[in-house]
């Protein structure tokens, strides 16, 4: 049975009380070392500081991860590098990069470009035998069909997704799984064949979108047929992001730097909290970066070695902030330990995971999976299905014109 374990501590000193080689992966979103939007959180006196802080917490993680384990590392543009250097010199191989674009970011200064993409450090700790490597889930993360690239995109959150549609498939290829590769899969015409989700006659089936203007899938698209092959998530909308936290109440205090990061946030009861003026009001999850959890759910479908003898993949979050991680390691069906300082943030965590628990068992409940009794008591809106955490609003009629224009011109 998957657990999920949320601690409250600072990694630096909880790390070193877990045992040795016992974790299957690491997913996880540190901080970036730049003191982002002047936030003393991410303050660590420039390069060497952080550098040095990244090595220590990454020489433990490198302890707790077993030999050939692979982890995925956020990191910004701007100090990746000193990401790297820290992962690298703690002992992990750096084996590849992965661009998430998101295209929403704003521009803060007019020293800066918009922020339009993310990044993930893939890596790996090394292994004594080729053995002990664990593939990576290529086959069961194909991105509509192809091999997944390291490269992915989100849709805006006025994108719909509307419908299906049929593309013409990729050729079938000959493949063998192959003991003696380092990747455990040769390309010996011999053996077993790899088939893509194609029906009989060739063609794929995929999800039909439309995108609203700005959304870097429909850019893409217009550079490239099928530019929407590469892995795609919608982007986090608040329902997801406040998941279970409706009840918190929050005084928000501006600091003196009038920075989001420097406002402090202090619980109170909605009787206080109606009271306030509005500009010091904030319900819900206060965290100001969670991540989108389709996004960590591909990666969790990527990186974890697959189930044996009931035995579920551990993976470790050593900077858990407001539990993304773990609610894409439930949906998965894997265990999670999360190490979290702030312990607002772990409170958070808790109430974003129980009430995705509870829309889970209300789902299986309507499914006919788990007799009725199970189902939660508290009256919560189901989602459609338990992917679809993740609704979208509608478009102008504009956009769809110009849509249905575009498209009949490439039939
Ligand atoms: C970028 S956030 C993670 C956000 C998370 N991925 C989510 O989706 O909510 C980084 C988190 O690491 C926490 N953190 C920073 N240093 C830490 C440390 N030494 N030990 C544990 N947590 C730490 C911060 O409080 C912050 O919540």
């Amino acid at each position: 049975m998957p657990k999920i374990d949320l601690i409250h501590g600072d990694s630096l000193l909880v790390l070193p009380t877990l045992p040795a080689n016992s974790f299957d992966v690491l997913i996880t979103d540190p901080p970036a070392g730049i003191a982002h939007m002047d936030a003393a959180w991410d303050d660590f006196g420039g390069r060497s500081g952080f550098i040095a802080f990244i090595h220590k917490i990454f020489t433990e993680v490198f302890r707790v991860l077993k030999p050939g384990a692979w982890g995925l590392v956020w990191s910004l543009p701007r100090s990746a590098h000193w990401t790297a250097t820290g992962i690298e010199e703690a002992g992990f191989e750096i084996r590849d990069f992965i661009s998430h674009v998101t295209a929403t970011g704003l521009n803060k200064h007019p020293c800066s470009l918009k922020p339009a993409q993310e990044s993930w450090w893939l890596i790996r700790k090394p292994a004594p035998s080729a053995e002990r490597i664990q593939p990576l889930n290529l086959e069961e993360c194909r991105a509509q069909g192809r091999i997944p690239s390291n490269f992915s995109l989100e849709h805006t959150d006025q994108c719909v997704e509307n419908g299906i549609r049929e593309i013409k498939g990729q050729k079938t290829r000959e493949r063998t799984p192959d003991p003696i590769s380092k990747t455990g899969w040769g390309f010996k015409r011999q053996g077993g064949i790899v088939t893509y989700p194609t029906d009989e006659d060739g063609y794929e089936v995929l999800p039909k979108w439309i995108c609203a203007p700005g959304c870097p899938v429909d850019a893409l698209n217009l550079q490239v047929d099928d530019g929407d092959r590469f892995f795609f998530v919608a982007k986090p909308d608040k329902e997801e992001r406040h998941l279970g936290c409706q009840d918190l109440y929050w005084q928000r205090t501006p600091g003196l730097t009038g920075l989001e990061s420097r406002v402090s946030y202090t619980p109170t009861d909605f009787v206080t909290w109606a009271a306030l003026p509005d500009d010091q009001k904030a319900r819900g999850n206060i965290h100001l970066t969670p991540k989108p959890i389709a996004l960590l759910r591909h990666f969790v479908k990527l990186i974890c070695p697959p189930l044996t003898d009931n035995r579920s993949c551990q993976v470790l979050d050593c900077f858990g902030g407001s539990g993304s991680t773990a609610l894409a390691c439930e949906l998965e069906g894997v265990s999670a330990t999360l190490i979290e300082r702030d312990e607002t943030f772990v409170l958070i965590s808790q109430k974003r995971l129980d009430a995705l628990r509870n829309r889970m068992k209300l789902a299986a409940t309507r499914a006919g999976a788990v007799p009725s009794e199970a189902a939660p008591s508290e009256s919560v809106t189901p989602p459609p299905a338990q992917a679809s955490l993740l609704p979208n609003t509608s478009l102008t009629e504009d956009r769809f014109r110009q849509l249905v224009r575009r498209s009949a011109k490439k039939h």
